[in-house]
């Protein structure tokens, strides 16, 4: 569930490859009834999410959920290694108290125990992560009323790394050694980030997406916004639309790209970006990946999270071209079935 609307992938075992898409849809929402990542018409979501359901027609009632990273305080800490579970939690619990800025009770905590640590060798590093609980119960809510059962709640930009990892490791070398940025370009942020041998190494938000040009749209050809939304999608508009709009949003996007790079540039110790990644609804804005490559002189790609998976007869390949990088998360999130 995100800003632009509510998005579903269902994944089963593959017969040749580990996975193969089975379903997925994507529900439009109205303009802010999730805003900041914050639920504010529930029931708006719910009725989108109801109406992805049943055009899936779908049995699976099991589902993994994610939190915007916003609403999430992570932390890696420090502990002891081999104690019992009782006592990771005890201690989790009270390191959590220092970083949160509500009452314990308002939270829902959880850790995971990510390895030893690299400095003491009988010390574990954790990642702790709390989230209001309010706002966890917000999302559980939705699915609960669609009559879905959350088993997983994840957050978005984890399940995003997920399923970059995996197209990642179908690269040279396992991408090893790659500097890899993502641009995730969404309706109304654009996130980066940048990873390298699956550590990330620089991340940030800017403010750019695909509201603009649905803005210049309605402004311009008086249009209502779900008229604006549709034609834009379909590319059925006014040849002035080119120069006039949809011109001058890619120039903006491939600006803010670059920017983003020098700034990566500066405050971290890393000189190259080696590849990037678009993701996002509004990555596949025609002319937007030429003009990214052009402007940064780095090899540029959408990113399909399916790249390798098999793809069942009932999708519609075209239509998935377009579709796959606004995928990303639920892909990710879909991948949770997948762990060992
Ligand atoms: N085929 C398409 N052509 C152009 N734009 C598209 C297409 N499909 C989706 N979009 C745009 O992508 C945007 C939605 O992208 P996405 O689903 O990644 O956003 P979001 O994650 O909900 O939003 P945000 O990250 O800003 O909170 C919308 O602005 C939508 O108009
Ligand atoms: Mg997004």
């Amino acid at each position: 569930m995100s800003s632009s609307g509510v998005k579903i992938v269902e994944l089963v075992p593959g017969e040749k490859s580990a996975m193969r898409l089975l379903r997925y849809a994507i529900e439009p929402i109205e303009r802010g009834a999730i805003a900041d990542g914050n639920v504010e018409q529930p029931e708006q979501v719910a009725d989108a999410l109801n109406r992805a359901l049943r055009r899936m027609g779908s049995r699976t009632r099991d589902a993994a959920l994610a939190m915007p990273a916003s609403a999430v305080i992570t932390k890696r800490i420090t502990l002891p290694a081999g104690l019992s579970e009782e006592d990771y939690e005890f201690q989790v619990e009270s390191e959590a108290s220092q970083y949160i800025p509500f009452a314990i009770e308002e939270v829902n905590l959880d850790f995971q125990i990510l390895g030893v640590a690299a400095s003491e060798e009988d010390e574990v590093d954790v990642l702790l992560a709390a989230s209001r609980k309010e706002k966890v119960e917000d999302r559980v809510a939705i699915a609960e009323m669609c009559g879905l059962k959350p088993m997983v709640m994840d957050v978005d930009t984890y399940a995003a790394r997920q399923a970059l990892d995996r197209v990642a490791g179908m690269l040279p070398n396992q991408g090893q050694g790659l500097v890899i940025a993502v641009f995730d370009i969404g309706s109304v942020v654009t996130n980066v980030s940048v990873v390298l041998n699956g550590q990330t190494v620089f991340e940030r938000e800017q403010a750019f997406g695909g509201q603009h040009l649905t803005q210049d749209l309605v402004r311009l050809y008086g249009l209502t916004p779900e008229e604006a939304e549709l034609k834009k999608r379909v590319g059925d508009l006014p040849e002035s639309f080119q120069t006039d709009v949809l011109q001058p949003f890619v120039e903006q996007g491939a600006s803010d790209v670059m920017r983003a790079l020098q700034f990566f540039f500066t405050s971290t110790p890393y000189a190259r970006v080696d590849r990037i990644y678009l993701a996002g609804g509004s990555s596949v804005v025609p002319g937007l990946v030429e003009a990214i490559a052009d402007r940064t002189q780095v090899p540029t790609e959408l990113l399909s999270p399916f790249q390798g998976m098999e793809i069942a007869d009932t999708v519609r390949e075209k239509q998935l071209r377009l579709d796959a990088p606004a995928l990303v998360t639920a892909c990710g999130l879909a991948m949770r079935r997948f762990d060992a």
